[in-house]
């Protein structure tokens, strides 16, 4: 019997950075996943092409790319107090480090194949927090939003420490991503917003508030199909995003080419920035227009409309 995960990556609407220090962020899960592939073996091995290639985790030489899932694994194994190992092959179309929670869904994938090879389908809380001990290796101190959004699919409203409130809209909105094609290390552009904190921090505080107020404000826009208020949002969002110093050139000039078109309502960085990805919401007609635009400048655009499902597990008998 082989047991199969799906698990959806994500973009951060708005609230990154500030969602570490207490703010409440808006997130959503995109169409493009992870797919993990277990089955029962005695040993635990991990194999993925798309990250370093094969670990075995009765060695001790575990690729650091593959580390974050073999703590998962192990927290799985821990969990269910199981003593057989699972054989694990992981394949996602998430460009790595890019803001679009690769490891994340990576991880969520890898956490409920295993774990349903094993003859267990967790509940999503415990999903959550297997797959937190494999974000942790990657973020340091992860907010839990990227692990969330996977899980739960959706569009979530999240703060550090709580549950994610879901937000249902009623008709669904279309998003363009465009990628910079530059990989970055998310704990080194937080260690940044944490430098720029500790020398402005009443500022900070202050849009940690405000940050609260407007992911609100931007789900509200979204249910009630306001794009041009959520675009807005967004646009603050990103130049807040790039005073912290988060942005790059290539960055900004996909959100520069993206706001020339007048059907782009609000473009910004998504993720931790650094590089990585850029979403823009566009009027419903001008959303392919717009993809075609930023593609001339963006190593590569796609179009996500939102919502989607979050973790899905099935098995095939052999
Ligand atoms: O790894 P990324 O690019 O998806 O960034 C995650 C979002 C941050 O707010 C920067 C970090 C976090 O843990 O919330």
């Amino acid at each position: 019997m082989k047991a199969y995960a799906y698990a959806p990556g994500k973009i951060i609407i708005c609230g990154e950075h500030f969602v570490v220090y207490g703010a409440t962020a808006l997130a959503a899960a995109i169409n493009r996943g992870t797919t993990a592939e277990a089955e029962p073996s005695p040993t635990t091995t991990i194999y993925s092409k798309d990250l370093a290639g094969k670990a075995d985790l009765s060695t001790s030489s575990i690729p650091e790319k593959l580390k974050p899932i073999a703590a998962a694994i192990t927290a799985v194994k821990e969990h269910l107090g199981e003593k057989k190992g699972v054989k694990l092959t992981i394949q996602s179309d998430l460009p790595y480090r890019s803001g679009l929670g690769s490891s994340s869904s990576s991880a969520v994938a890898a956490v409920a194949a295993s774990a349903l090879a094993l003859g267990h389908k967790l509940p999503l809380d415990d999903v959550v927090r297997l797959a937190m001990s494999a974000e942790r290796i990657v973020h340091k101190n992860p907010s839990g939003i990227d692990v969330q959004a996977s899980t739960r699919g959706g569009l979530l409203l999240f703060t550090k420490g709580s549950q994610p409130e879901p937000v249902e809209l009623k008709r669904k909105v279309r998003f363009v991503v465009a990628s910079t094609g530059v990989e970055r290390e998310t704990s080194a552009l937080i260690e940044r917003v944490r430098l720029w904190r500790e020398q402005n921090p009443s500022l900070f505080n202050s849009l940690v508030d405000s940050t609260t107020i407007l992911s609100r404000c931007c789900a509200e826009a979204l249910i009630l199909g306001d794009l041009k208020r959520a675009g807005a949002i967004l646009n603050f969002f990103h130049t807040t995003l790039s005073w912290l110093g988060v942005s790059i050139k290539e960055i900004e000039r996909i959100v520069e080419a993206a706001l020339s078109s007048p059907s782009a309502l609000g473009a910004k960085l998504t993720g931790a920035g650094g590089g990585g990805n850029v979403i823009i919401l566009c009027s419903e007609e001008g959303v392919e227009g717009v993809a075609e635009a930023v593609s001339r400048v963006a190593s590569e655009a796609f179009v996500t409309p939102l919502p989607n499902s979050g973790v899905k597990t099935w098995v095939q008998k052999s």
